[in-house]
């Protein structure tokens, strides 16, 4: 794999600053530059900046960062404006994005950082779009040595690095792969951001615009490799039901179209060692009897609903003018507090043994704990990534930063990884 791996740099050709952070004005980005300056401070173990299109809206979220912030420098760039863009990528070894929705902000960037050899991540859950920038410049950031990093939110963190702890233990104490693995949601309290709702309104209208971006959605495996894209038919939650192994009712869980599809890539990119036949899938339980059954009834009208009301553009303005958070909104600090998440995995071998692993975080999933496993992705990719082990080219949290996170996000960030009975 050496070929086409960027070079270490030398002290002198180091650049300017080990991480920038583009979005930091928006309502996800100025959480995570306050908790990179709660971690990190200004100018100390982590040379960072905060950068966004407006100078004027940076300098108002330098100024609410309170004390510390004041040291931190501020760069200007339009993710539409690509020079601006190189310039960006010439100053720092990372960037973390915040800007979404990436399908209609985010691909010069990623260009951008492909061809110069900077590390990137983000929070994009966007399947098509993550397949469009895959096969773009797969290419070009193998050559240049640039290692992208989609996905590192609560979408899809908690499932890739959960998988990923669940098999090791499975080859630890069972000496074999788990060829089933449900992830089941056993509770969880949170709500959506503006920019959250623009980017699933914008998923929602591209699969309908144009069959083949839908055909891309439905796959499981469309984040694989090109060699890698098809495979066994894989389990999936359309509406309630009952399911023996999580001893609960069911409903579907919006995120599982998003995580399996990291699952999959990660099980593809070490080579498929779980075997051919790994099943994966992801579910909202409701738990049992008939109040189980009542909700799973219950979140799977809602959630069709949303679909529904999202996909005609009547109700689609409607939803977007009346009912839901506009750019740069979101939940507020005490809703943040007040959230939480329980994920139980449950696996089995071919053989029948089985193994269970929960994941838990302390705060709302989509913004309270996404900041903070964002911002230890976003640190663990800039300073502790060495290029022997991670060479150039798309990744996924748990191929590219694995266990060097999952240590960070249990002593930093507030989740835990623990092996259940
Ligand atoms: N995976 C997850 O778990 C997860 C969780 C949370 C959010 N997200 C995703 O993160 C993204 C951001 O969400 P949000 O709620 O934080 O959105 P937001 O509040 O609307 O923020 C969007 C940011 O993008 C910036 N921006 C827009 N156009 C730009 C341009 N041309 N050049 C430079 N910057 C530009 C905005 O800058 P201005 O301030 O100048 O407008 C703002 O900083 C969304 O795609 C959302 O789906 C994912």
């Amino acid at each position: 794999m050496s070929e086409g791996i960027r070079p270490l740099m030398t002290t002198s050709d180091k650049p300017e600053f080990d991480l920038v952070l583009l979005g930091a004005t928006g309502f996800t980005g100025r959480l995570v530059a306050e908790y990179l300056l709660s971690r990190h401070g200004a100018g100390g173990d982590l040379r960072w900046a905060l950068a966004g299109r407006s100078e004027d809206k940076l300098k108002a979220v330098r100024d609410e960062l309170g004390p510390g912030g004041e040291a931190l420098p501020l760069l200007t760039a339009d993710s539409h404006d690509r020079a601006s863009l190189d310039a960006l990528c010439a100053r720092t070894a990372a960037i973390c994005s915040t800007v979404g929705p990436y399908a209609l902000h985010g691909s010069e960037l990623v260009a951008a950082c492909a061809a110069s050899g900077t590390d990137y991540c983000d929070l994009t859950g966007e399947v098509p779009w993550m397949r469009r920038m895959l096969d773009a410049h797969q290419d070009q950031a193998r050559a240049s040595g640039a290692r992208l990093v989609h996905c590192c939110g609560f979408d899809s963190i908690p499932s890739d690095l959960g998988v990923a702890f669940l098999q090791r233990a499975a080859m630890d104490k069972l000496g074999q792969p788990l060829t089933r693995i449900r992830m089941g949601v056993e509770r969880m309290r949170g709500t959506m951001s503006g920019g959250t709702a623009a980017s699933m309104i914008n998923i929602i209208e591209e699969t309908r615009k144009d069959s083949s971006v839908a055909r891309i959605a439905k796959n499981p495996y469309a984040l694989c490799p090109e060699n890698a894209r098809e495979g066994v038919r894989q389990p999936y939650v359309k509406g309630p039901e009952f399911d023996e192994a999580l001893d609960s009712w069911l409903s579907p869980f919006v995120m599982a179209a998003i995580n399996t599809r990291i699952v999959h890539r990660s099980h593809a990119l070490q080579g498929h060692p779980w075997g051919s036949d790994f099943h994966y899938d992801e579910a909202m339980m409701t738990g049992r009897g008939f109040a189980g059954r009542r909700r799973a009834w219950g979140w799977s009208l809602a959630l069709g609903g949303f679909a529904l009301g999202a996909s005609l553009k009547p109700t689609r303005s409607l939803m977007a003018s009346r009912f839901l958070p506009k750019p740069g909104e979101g939940p507020s600090a005490e809703q943040r507090e007040k959230g939480f998440y329980r994920l139980l995995f449950d696996g089995n071998t071919a053989d029948g043994q089985r193994l269970r692993a929960r994941v838990t975080g302390d705060r709302d999933p989509g913004y309270g704990s996404t900041a903070k496993m964002l911002g230890e992705a976003a640190y663990t990719l800039a300073t502790d990534l060495p290029r022997d082990a991670v060479p150039g080219g798309f990744w996924t949290p748990s191929t590219a930063l694995g266990e060097r996170l999952e240590t960070r996000l249990t002593k930093h960030a507030g989740l835990t990884f623990k092996l259940v009975n």
